[in-house]
């Protein structure tokens, strides 16, 4: 999900180094994970089938924040707008939708009066109706138990509906293993900070800055909802023997939130017949839970955002999208690199993309080659740079359809690269190509191009610049 930067090739170096992956005797039959701490303390993986990294070792949440997030200037968004469509290409461990879902959540849901309202929950436990209202501090409130977190159960007395913005994500991925643990990944370097990491400890501590510090983790009540929401659009998650055991696994333990994997284990014990041992447990799962709703009202207000819309499908984003109605606000394309993922960013791809964008709709992508620009161009969107104000530099691409909201234009010396072999851009006419294949014919039309070579055009500009700057 990177460009092939010096720095990321050596990250990428570093840490198939660190993990002895080429060496790796690895069961092909289990699913492994390659995971580690990033700068900011949140997980990154790294994949050594596509044989690269799913997120940037500079921060995995950070990365999030700063390029897909923040970009898409949500606050704006719902300054004017109460329904949002957001589309999550490439969800992976879903840190882009626990991202917008967390800052929505902090900055959106808490800040107006949709949380501040203490209105009435209802909620039928065992065919018991009790009123208990989110103020934990009002003495008729009658305490909340561990159902008042299941959706189908909740319901609101008071309409509020047109307080609360409808929001509806679908979020896309091939890996079914990935998006169904990523509920469960922890943030925050507070954890990191708790268990020092036992693996390869010194080499991947090299890797991280010394002086970074958590600015952001995702709350837990995110990673409930999201659990829930996953269980309700895939109810075979609470059967899947593989994630039972990549829970289970010691390996992989520091990765994962233990409170979400007791939450998960209450849950299946749900649909199983109940042993006097699992009515044991879910019984003290429901006192923990129980303690736990009283100290955090914040987990309750938190459950109001339930009602979102989210659809997890399993399944390249092509065939996904090709029988999709939707149109979307946002996009978030999170791909792997284009060289190791080009069906997703070819000319064709964005233009299915751009039949799926609303009029005022933004998608945000990590990505600044100048082929990916050129795409988007050609596939009829105006694009512009992400500017990341804190680091100085351009971080990604948004394309539009509205061009009033783009920011920060692309400059001549970027416009003049697209022209450049670096421009030309991948082919899948029928979207149904392999990435073999599209690298394949994307090489040759390079080859075979009579259009001047980036490094060429970059010498030449260079060249420019000292020329007007001593012509001066
Ligand atoms: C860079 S990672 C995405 C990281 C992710 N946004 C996260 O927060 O963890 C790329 C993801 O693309 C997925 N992927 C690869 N090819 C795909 C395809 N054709 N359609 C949908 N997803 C695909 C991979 O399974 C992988 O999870």
């Amino acid at each position: 999900m990177h460009l092939h930067t010096k720095a990321y090739l050596k990250s990428i170096k570093i840490y198939k180094k660190i993990n002895n992956i080429k060496n790796a005797s690895y069961n092909t039959n289990m699913y492994e994970l390659y995971p580690y701490f990033t700068n900011d303390g949140s997980v990154g993986l790294f994949s050594p089938d596509a044989d690269d990294i799913y997120h940037s070792t500079y921060g995995a949440l950070t990365e999030a924040y700063e390029k897909f997030i923040l970009p898409a200037d949500f606050e704006k968004y719902f300054s004017n707008h109460n329904k949002i469509k957001i589309l999550d290409i490439c969800f992976g461990i879903g840190y882009n939708t626990k991202s917008f879902l967390n800052y929505f959540y902090e900055k959106i849901f808490c800040k107006n009066d949709i949380a501040k309202n203490n209105y009435i929950e209802t909620i039928d436990t065992n065919n018991n109706t009790y009123n208990a209202t989110l103020d934990t501090d009002n003495k008729n409130s009658k305490n909340l138990d561990h159902e008042h977190l299941d959706s189908e159960k909740l319901s609101t007395e008071n309409d509020n509906s047109n307080l609360k913005p409808e929001i509806y994500i679908k979020a896309i991925d091939t890996d079914k293993t990935l998006a169904f643990l990523s509920p469960f990944i922890v943030t925050g370097k507070r954890f990191w900070r708790r268990e020092k990491i036992k693996f390869q400890q010194e080499k991947i501590e090299k890797m991280l800055k010394k002086n970074s510090a958590p600015k952001i983790w995702i709350n837990d009540e995110i990673n409930i909802i999201l659990l829930l929401k996953i269980i309700e659009n895939h109810p075979e998650i609470l059967e899947d023997t593989e994630i039972t055991r990549l829970l289970a696994s010691s390996k992989y333990s520091r990765y994962f939130s233990g409170y979400m994997r007791r939450y998960f284990a209450f849950k299946k014990t749900k649909i199983c017949k109940y042993t006097p041992l699992k009515l044991l447990s879910a019984y003290l799962h429901n006192i923990y839970y129980r303690y736990i709703s009283k100290r955090q009202k914040k987990a309750l207000n938190a459950l109001k955002l339930l009602d979102f819309n989210f659809d997890l499908k399993i399944d390249d984003a092509r065939k996904v999208l090709l029988t999709d109605n939707n149109i979307y606000n946002f996009v978030f394309l999170d791909a792997f690199t284009p060289a190791k993922c080009p069906c997703l960013w070819t000319v064709d791809f964005l233009r299915l993309l751009y039949s799926h964008l609303d009029v005022d709709g933004m998608i945000l992508t990590y990505s600044n080659a100048a082929n990916i620009r050129s795409a988007f161009l050609e596939a009829g969107f105006y694009v512009g740079k992400i500017y990341n104000a804190q680091a100085g530099k351009f971080t990604g691409t948004i394309a539009v359809k509205n061009k009033s909201l783009i920011k920060n234009e692309l400059s001549e010396y970027d416009l003049g690269l697209l022209k450049t072999k670096a421009g030309i851009f991948y082919r899948d006419e029928n979207l149904t190509g392999l990435n073999e294949a599209i690298v394949a014919a994307h090489k040759k039309e390079v080859e075979t191009s009579t259009r001047i070579s980036s490094s060429k055009f970059i010498k030449q500009w260079k060249k420019n610049i000292v020329v007007k700057t001593i012509g001066r």
